[in-house]
């Protein structure tokens, strides 16, 4: 099931080297935005724009919510470069389409990630419009045979077998902890298990118990591709999640997921968000 590395490293260089051309600006940390969450690269100042379409060998975004391009610029000062908009599992992209972007960091000297994400909540101590701090995640799809890193292994970006128990970053957990808390958003703030499913159906009821019991927190169909390529090559990463809507784990429940109530809720929310990383950020 696992298909072959579809880029070589000359083409992921090839992406770099292009953007190096095309801007001056050579950030260390790359900002993926999730839906709804995009708003985070108009914040940017100094901003050089690159539409997907625009970038050699870039793969092209199709959702609602997604805007398509990459934003260099910097946020309180900070250089930084965003994806806004991402390329999901969902859309037909294979895992190595997925994460594309996330090698074209490492070799533009991005050495930390920050991932955000809109997802679905599974733990009946959150509520809608909660931010989790992601400590750890389940690779559903991984379990399916759909790992990104399924093929050659160039040892250039990392080893045939990496470590996965230190994903996500202590510090940077404990620096986004910090700063939610100076930025009011402590209250809300949670941390917990994300659980990748590839979508793009939303769960049944069955499925979101068997999440649960499984030490899911919150539900979504991203992020984990993206987090498994960039600690192969080494980057440091912080990911954080916006609940935009309660699973449903109960029959008598009348409630329905759809994508409306996703983007309604981040609307809300995204502004939080937003703040926190750009605190975050000026501490990295
Ligand atoms: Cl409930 N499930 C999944 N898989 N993704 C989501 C979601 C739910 N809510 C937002 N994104």
């Amino acid at each position: 099931s696992c298909s072959s590395g579809r880029y070589s490293y000359e083409e992921y260089k090839e992406t770099a080297d292009w953007l190096r051309d095309h801007t001056e600006q050579r950030p260390k940390v790359a900002i993926i935005c999730g839906s709804g969450l995009g708003g985070l690269a108009d914040l940017l100042q100094n901003k050089t724009v690159f539409s997907y379409e625009k970038i050699p060998h870039f793969p092209v975004s199709t959702v609602p919510g997604h805007a398509g391009q990459l934003v260099f610029g910097s946020l309180q000062g900070h250089e930084c470069v965003c994806m806004q908009g991402r390329f999901h599992f969902y859309e037909g992209y294979n895992m190595q389409t997925v994460t594309f972007p996330v090698r074209v960091f490492k070799l533009l000297g991005v050495e930390t990630m920050i991932v955000t994400n809109a997802c679905g909540g599974l733990n009946t101590n959150y509520s809608v419009g909660d931010i989790m701090l992601i400590k750890d995640h389940i690779n559903m799809p991984g379990f399916a045979g759909q790992n990104p890193l399924c093929g050659r292994n160039d040892e250039r970006f990392g080893d045939r077998f990496p470590c996965m128990s230190d994903a996500y970053d202590r510090d940077l957990m404990a620096l986004a902890k910090q700063t939610a808390a100076e930025q009011g958003c402590d209250s809300f703030l949670q941390e917990g298990v994300y659980c990748m499913l590839a979508g793009p159906s939303y769960e049944t009821i069955a499925e979101c118990r068997a999440l649960r019991m499984m030490g899911a927190d919150t539900v979504g169909m991203s992020t984990a591709p993206e987090v498994v390529v960039a600690r192969h090559c080494g980057l440091r990463v912080l990911g954080l999640s916006l609940v935009t809507n309660m699973a449903v784990t109960d029959y008598d429940s009348h409630e329905k997921a759809n994508h409306k109530e996703v983007l309604e809720t981040t609307r809300h929310r995204a502004k939080d968000l937003e703040r926190l990383v750009s605190h975050l950020i000026t501490k990295i």
